[in-house]
């Protein structure tokens, strides 16, 4: 009888805890798609060039999302096989242009994949670009099915990016693309 009723606290104790954490993601979830409506604000306004427009961009993610300390976009540099930096928010980079295959962005430029970085020494084809970045993110830019760039995030906590930050940044990129 003891023994049954523990397993039923244990079993009950675990349910409540996946609805705490079920609860915390819905709230990450929100709190990231209610962007949304500020970024297409952001990219539409057509009376700003397009470089002000995705430093405004750059500077409203970094300063709405804790866990982006550096935002920024990388671009195909015309006709080579490098990315040139573009506009950002957050400290200056020596990193303005990176070779194809180089880092974690020249990776994203030939694999056309998201990569989500957790721990940034875990990995040993890595710039780094300051001593204080625990986790990267970066999203491929597409436009007309061609990865022309991507948007690169460091963040200062460790692990801190979700499917919810790939799906933001995903809606980001294809934003931009309609400008560019
Ligand atoms: N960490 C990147 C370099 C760019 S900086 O994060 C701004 C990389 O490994 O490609």
């Amino acid at each position: 009888m003891i023994n049954e009723n523990l397993g039923l606290i244990v079993l009950v104790q675990t349910f409540q805890k996946r609805i705490i954490v079920l609860k915390i993601l819905a709230k990450i979830m929100k709190r990231l798609n209610d962007l949304r409506p500020g970024i297409t604000a952001i990219i539409s306004a057509a009376d700003t060039s397009i470089d002000k427009r995705l430093q405004g961009l750059c500077k409203f993610l970094r300063d709405s999302v804790p866990h982006y300390d550096w935002v920024g976009f990388y671009f195909k540099n015309g006709d080579k096989q490098e990315l040139i930096l573009g506009p950002y928010a957050g400290l200056p980079t020596d990193h303005t242009i990176i070779p194809f295959g180089k880092g974690i962005c020249g990776q994203v430029a030939l694999s056309n994949q998201n990569f989500v970085v957790p721990d940034v020494k875990a990995q040993d084809n890595y710039i780094a670009c300051s001593i204080n970045v625990k986790a990267e993110i970066v999203v491929p830019l597409f436009q007309n099915g061609e990865n022309i760039g991507q948007i690169d995030i460091d963040s200062n906590s460790p692990d801190p990016f979700t499917k919810e930050d790939e799906r933001l940044l995903e809606f980001v990129n294809q934003e931009v693309a309609k400008i560019l």
